[in-house]
């Protein structure tokens, strides 16, 4: 588990997080969404014990990040794509995933192994020994990606992994990750691409300094924006609105074009007295729709809520 307890960061008087609490189970995977300066980058950077807390306290798998003797421990267990990845550019992809790997003590037996499977699964096994230097910025950024996962990391943070690459390379790194989350691993992703965060993710976190917001898409769509069902009609009927308005659980009705939007404490157990109630009326039902919000909606509500 990924854990933060009133989490908070200063610098030099500006504060950049400010008492953040959530919780993220093992398996799952976490989008972190905000705007720029929102602090994602500074809390990253605070859970992988590269900068000190000022307020509150973090855990990874349990162990307190306050704790200096838990960081050997916390590091050999997380992999970071940080925000801007430095490589040895001299060195060939090979030769730089290579030097991780010995660094963070890979058994020699799998290295070889390891760094050929990262290579191929991020399509960039047959650029191996051209030195990094050489490399378009989103080929840096896969070797960047493949060296933070040398160790077999439980918890992986990337920190806008697809932001530099083109829709196909992001598409292969997206495809990872989801490979990454089928094989048990932890995942927290910072990312301004809200549908990277909606293919990915299980949850979401919306941060402006402090927390706004956690939860699925759906939870915040029906927290943010209440649930609603639309049903298409051959033709709409003022009758129609008055019946379903003494349902139970419908909170409002109205009618849109060729449809009657209908929101409703929960569409689930609802929905079959709502099309009970239009059949009766000799209404022509052509669908019944739930109404999701997208997580544009979501995050541009949290966003203009916060102002
Ligand atoms: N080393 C630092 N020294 C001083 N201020 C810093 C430092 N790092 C971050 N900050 C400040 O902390 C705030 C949060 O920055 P952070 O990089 O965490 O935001 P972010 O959400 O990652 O933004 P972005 O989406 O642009 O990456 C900003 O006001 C930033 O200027
Ligand atoms: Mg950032």
């Amino acid at each position: 588990m990924i854990e933060t307890q009133h989490l908070g960061r200063v610098f030099d008087g500006t504060v950049a997080v400010e008492d953040v609490s959530f919780s993220i189970k093992d398996g799952e995977a976490f989008a972190f969404l905000g705007p720029n300066g929102a602090g994602k980058t500074t809390t990253v950077r605070m859970l992988c014990c590269l900068i000190g807390a000022t307020t509150g306290t973090g855990f990874i798998d349990g162990l307190d990040i306050r704790e200096k003797s838990n960081h050997i421990k916390i590091r050999s267990m997380i992999g970071l794509l940080p925000e801007n990845p430095g490589m040895y550019e001299s060195l060939s992809a090979h030769r730089n995933l290579d030097f991780y790997a010995r660094l963070y003590g890979v058994p020699e037996s799998e290295r070889e192994a390891r760094i050929s499977e990262m290579l191929k699964r991020l399509g960039i096994y047959e650029r191996r020994n051209d030195a990094v230097g050489k490399f378009s910025k989103g080929m840096k950024q896969k070797i960047a990606i493949a060296r933070a996962l040398m160790h077999e990391p439980s918890y992986i943070f990337l920190d806008e992994p697809t932001a530099a690459l083109d829709p196909e390379a992001a598409l292969t790194v997206r495809n990872f990750l989801m490979e990454l989350k089928k094989e048990g691993r932890t995942i927290f992703l910072n990312t301004h691409n809200l549908d990277e965060a909606q293919r990915v993710c299980d949850r979401i976190g919306v941060l402006k300094t402090r927390l706004l917001a956690t939860g699925t898409p759906d939870e915040l769509s029906s927290r943010f924006f209440g649930k609603s069902t639309v049903v298409g009609l051959k033709e709409t009927n003022p009758d129609y609105l008055l019946a379903l308005r003494q349902l139970p659980g419908v909170l409002d009705a109205k009618i849109g074009d060729k449809c009657i939007l209908i929101s409703v404490a929960d569409p689930a157990s609802q929905n079959p007295s709502i099309i009970s109630t239009l059949v009766a009326k000799g209404a022509q039902i052509e669908y019944v729709q739930e109404v999701k919000h997208g997580l544009e909606d979501i995050y541009l509500k949290l966003m203009g809520d916060s102002k």
